[in-house]
């Protein structure tokens, strides 16, 4: 079975296709820096802000994934993917495969590309 794949760009967003919350599946660029103006979608905020990272990461999990990606903003917190997902970094390789991930959106886990917590600490404030 097809996989859906999030791509995670270097100093950039995330790619997906993908049903974001409630709406239609699509073709999406998912802010990952924490300053888009849009958010959950990217609005090239990456870059005024010098957001970096490499999105160079170590593989992780590679379990079974099945079934439609839908991602839900958690309000203040990550991106919540449910339904069958590989991650892939910069380069292309398969970093997480599963049917349930928190993704990093205020930029500043330092376990990119998945959520640490770190969003509490800085008391980040998204829809
Ligand atoms: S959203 Fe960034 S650490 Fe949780």
């Amino acid at each position: 079975m097809a996989h859906n794949v999030i791509e995670v760009g270097a100093d950039g967003p995330y790619h997906a296709t993908c049903a974001v919350a409630e709406a239609a599946p699509g073709e999406v660029w998912l802010c990952r820096c924490g300053q888009s103006k849009n958010k959950p979608h990217c609005d090239g905020s990456h870059r005024a802000a010098g957001f970096t990272d490499p999105a160079t990461y170590t593989v992780g999990s590679l379990g079974e994934a099945s079934g439609d990606l839908v991602v839900k903003p958690a309000p203040n917190g990550p991106l919540l993917c449910s339904g069958g997902v590989e991650v892939r970094d910069a380069s292309g390789t398969v970093v997480f495969r599963g049917e349930k991930a928190a993704l990093c959106r205020c930029g500043a886990s330092t376990n990119k590309p998945f959520c640490d917590a770190t969003h509490r600490k800085l008391g980040f404030q998204a829809p």
